[in-house]
């Protein structure tokens, strides 16, 4: 059966079927998937019976491993974390603010792959931004404000021992296996307006919480600034809303899109499977 990419229809995001991910991929495929995923940003894969095996062999079609600091890898593997939420567990959601993961890296990841494993019958949803259209529909004077700017990117909020993950937070009854450090505290720098590294589109990369400050601007701007990015950047009309079903890999461009967890799930048991794509360098 030949591949198939249908488009969501919303701001992003596309279901690819017509494909078997539990098979090793010649490289016509994976060219056609890499086209889709730069053209959809988020590709979603129903119905794919996939192993850890699987899941690493179709990351590596895509780049090397990501290095995934702070959350340690479930057994046997090096590079899959398990993003997970017990029925009963009480801790805050994981993930539930806007981000682009590991911006605060050097050179943070080209991409994310998440396998559902356990999927709740209802909620648990995860919401994509696209931050292409984000910036290409912006008002000029707050474009004006952004272009040239370089953000201070840290996980010093989520990761650092005093941060939402960090000592306090591993008290709770929370399943997934957070390792907070003093390593969050580190501070990276990225434009805030950027091209994308292989289709030249210029996009917003990440917002509030990895970036805490806009480099020679005074703190109190700066926090204004990014409030207002981040008002803009996260509207309605940029969202695309992806509805899980168990044994779906959905793979997204860390460099194109924001993404966030939601709940309403209490009661349910959410267990996902993630490797992160390494940048080309
Ligand atoms: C993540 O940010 O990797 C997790 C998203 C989710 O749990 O929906």
């Amino acid at each position: 059966m030949a591949m198939s990419v249908t488009a969501s229809g919303q701001a992003c995001g596309a279901t690819v079927t017509g494909v078997d991910l539990t098979a090793p991929l010649d490289a016509a495929t994976v060219a056609a998937i890499r086209a889709a995923w730069l053209e959809h940003l988020v590709l979603a894969f129903p119905d794919q019976d996939m192993t850890d095996d699987d899941l690493e062999r179709f990351t590596l079609c895509f780049g090397g491993f990501g290095d995934d600091p702070f959350i340690a890898p479930i057994d046997g593997r090096d590079h899959v974390i398990a993003v997970e939420r017990r029925a009963d567990e009480t801790a805050p959601l994981f993930a539930e603010n806007w981000h682009s993961d590991w911006s605060f890296q050097q050179h943070p990841p080209a991409g994310t792959c998440l396998f559902g494993v356990t999927i709740p019958p209802t909620g648990g949803d995860t919401l994509y931004a696209n931050q292409h259209a984000a910036l290409e529909a912006m008002p000029a004077g707050l474009r004006r404000r952004l272009d040239g700017r370089l953000a201070v990117h840290s996980a010093r909020g989520g990761y650092a021992p005093s941060g939402t993950y960090g000592e306090a937070d591993q008290a709770t009854d929370r399943s997934m296996a957070i390792r907070p450090s003093e390593a969050a505290l580190a501070t990276q720098l990225h434009p805030i307006v950027r091209a994308h590294p292989e289709t030249g589109r210029l996009g917003l990369f990440s917002c509030i919480g990895y970036i805490i400050g806009i480099d020679d601007m005074a703190d109190d701007e700066a926090r204004d600034l990014l409030m207002e990015m981040y008002r803009w950047q996260t509207r309605d009309e940029f969202v695309y809303r992806h509805v899980w079903q168990p044994q779906m890999l959905v793979m997204w461009d860390n460099r194109a899109v924001l993404h966030r967890a939601t709940g309403g799930y209490d009661g349910h048991d959410r267990l996902l499977h993630r490797t992160t794509i390494a940048a080309s360098r």
